[in-house]
């Protein structure tokens, strides 16, 4: 339903069921023997769950979720790391058309407090302890220590995974294994999957948008299953019967959402899933696995490969990679060098890669090579997905640019689409519909296409950064520096780097008299760990006396982008103080001194 654009429709009135589709559907036609997961935990242990018993599992978790007093339209929030459990509780929230909302397990419980806030969650599905190489960080401690004061939340759901202690509120707290044993008791192992609409809310994911507080991108369930399905098809040319398939994500983002649960298991395909980091127990660890499970597709980021190049190729070697046929690549541009390394040292020459360009916004990928048809060229994610309508306007004309740079657009509806921003509306037209009208949605990516038609997207416009695959928004970051009783003003760029593509710089100005030392950069870093979680560290902090800002006290943070990256100034006769960019260029020409 195309009526009244840009809240768009898809199969009104028809009925569907998420979790019936990725599992009752399977079970139902004989595949229900089929492992739909190989799950290996950091320290090899091994789970491997068929299609039979993950459905199993499911309608018992769904009916325990039921006597727990979560209804149809009640938002319930996941914070696991990467077990099955995981996927279970996603898939029972599904069942019942609860929608989840999963928060991704590096952010800090300051962070999910945040997030259940925003969408009102009724409960909230956690761990114990989560395992990251070889320690064990106590999880429900530190959601209790945050989470007290949310009248919504009625509900937590503790998984006993690693058998960290932790305290649980008597009336609110429940063992995830006891629940699942009373609805059993209860004859929870007939929970039917609810029929519902096809425009049925899946799913919230909250990211990161150009103000501190995160979008809460809404899916609904007909439209998103048909696109994370289809694209999961064709995209890795999966054949379900035969494939292992390896999505190296993490089930907290978008891509762990549509190509480790909803898409693969659309498809009934075999999926690996690995709890840890890339380098724990060792820096092999990611091409044992591919051995062990024989691995025929891989999908992961090309961060992760970069990491691989500077480890050396001699840990893949040790390998035998010979099951891969087909690779991916997701979540930021891949650099050539990077590219020609996967195809040469990880596909053996013989694999295609699929650089998939896509957003949580979009669901699904949009722009992607289709393996065996299109023609590569490292660094391109080539063409709109059959259906997509893509284009590069014109920054100053809006005009479609035939050759050349300017900002992507999609123009016509797909089924996947984001719906809506949960509970705000207006910043949903705002964000993505103000610039060029209901009808074209803004990426708020720049991109370039070349004289064979081809996209080569460049990266953010807004106030987004990309570190590692992670996006964050600066806004948010520098929320959390000047939370610290020591900052005065904080502004937060993001900075071109070899490693994470990306990197956080922040130039700080203190309160009073206070001087910049290590242990204050320690300091406003923890701040911002237990704020918004590790991953937004800032890598650098400059001390700034004062920041470059106009004469109505905005701060100019592409001059700090052209400082922090070596460039001549742009215009500077508009700053109120034109004089404090001589004084940061010489902060950060010393900083960069140092690090070389
Ligand atoms: O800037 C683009 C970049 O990641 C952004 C979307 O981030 P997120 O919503 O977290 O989803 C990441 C996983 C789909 C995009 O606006 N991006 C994603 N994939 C690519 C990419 N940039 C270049 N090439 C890609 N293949």
């Amino acid at each position: 339903d195309d009526s009244n654009p840009p809240f768009y429709k898809r199969f009104v009135g028809g009925k569907i069921n998420a979790s019936h589709n990725c599992l009752d559907r399977h079970v139902e036609a004989g595949r229900g023997e089929r492992v739909a997961l190989h799950w290996r935990g950091e320290e090899g242990e091994e789970r491997d769950i068929t299609y039979a018993e993950l459905l199993a599992e499911v309608k018992c978790f769904a009916s325990a979720l039921k006597e727990q007093g979560v209804c149809k339209g009640d938002v319930v929030g996941i914070y696991l790391p990467m077990i099955p459990e995981v996927v279970v509780a996603m898939l029972a929230c599904a069942r019942i058309g609860a929608p989840h909302n999963v928060v991704f397990g590096g952010f800090s419980a300051e962070a999910v407090r945040e997030r259940m806030e925003f969408s009102e969650a009724k409960a909230l599905i956690t761990v114990d302890g989560a395992a990251r190489k070889g320690k064990t960080a106590p999880v429900k401690d530190r959601v209790d220590e945050v989470m007290g004061e949310l009248s919504t939340l009625e509900t937590i759901v503790v998984v006993r995974s690693k058998g960290t202690p932790c305290e649980m509120k008597a009336g609110r707290d429940v063992y995830y294994d006891e629940i699942l044993a009373a609805a059993e008791r209860r004859g929870g192992s007939d929970c039917p999957a609810e029929p519902l609409d096809a425009e049925h809310p899946l799913y919230i994911l909250y990211t990161s948008g150009s103000t501190a507080k995160p979008k809460g991108i809404l899916h609904t369930t007909g439209g998103y299953l048909t696109g994370v399905s289809a694209t999961h098809r064709y995209v890795f040319d999966l054949k379900p019967e035969t494939d292992v398939y390896w999505c190296a994500a993490d089930v907290g983002w978008v891509t762990g959402h549509s190509y480790i649960v909803y898409g693969p298991l659309a498809n009934g395909a075999t999926s690996v899933m690995w709890e840890g980091a890339p380098d724990y127990p060792n820096k092999g660890v990611w091409w044992g696995l591919i051995e062990r499970y024989k691995v025929s597709i891989l999908y992961c980021a090309p961060t992760a490969i970069r990491a691989c190049i500077k480890w050396g190729a001699q840990w893949p070697e040790q390998h035998d990679l010979s099951s891969l046929r087909l690779l991916g690549s997701v979540g930021e541009p891949i650099n050539p060098k990077a590219w020609l390394w996967y195809h040469k040292v990880i596909g053996g020459e013989r694999c295609p890669i699929v650089d998939t360009w896509w957003q949580t916004e979009t669901g699904a990928i949009m722009i992607t090579p289709l393996p065996g048809i299109t023609a590569t060229k490292p660094g391109s994610a080539t063409r709109p997905f059959p259906g997509v309508q893509a284009k590069v306007l014109s920054e100053s004309s809006g005009e479609p640019v035939s050759e050349g740079q300017g900002l992507l657009v999609l123009t016509h509806p797909w089924p996947s689409m984001l719906r809506t921003l949960y509970k705000e509306e207006d910043r949903f037209i705002a964000t993505y519909f103000e610039r060029f009208g209901n009808e074209t949605y803004l990426v708020g990516d720049a991109a370039r296409v070349d004289s064979d038609g081809y996209i080569w997207v460049i990266g953010r416009i807004d106030d987004v950064v990309n570190v590692s695959g992670h996006r964050l928004s600066t806004a948010e970051v520098e929320s959390a520096i000047v939370a610290h009783p020591d900052v005065a003003e904080a502004a937060v760029i993001g900075q071109h780097d070899e490693q994470s593509g990306q990197a956080i710089v922040a130039f700080v100005t203190l309160q009073g008299d206070l001087q910049g030392d290590e242990a204050e950069i320690e300091s406003i870093r923890e701040g911002v760990a237990e704020r918004i979680g590790k991953f937004a560290r800032p890598k650098r902090i400059i001390w700034a006396d004062d920041l470059p800002k106009t004469r109505s006290g905005k701060i100019m943070r592409r001059l700090l982008r052209d400082i922090a990256e070596g460039r001549a100034l742009g215009d500077v006769t508009t700053l109120r103080d034109p004089a404090v960019m001589g004084e940061l260029e010489g902060r950060v020409k010393e900083l960069q001194a140092q690090e070389s």
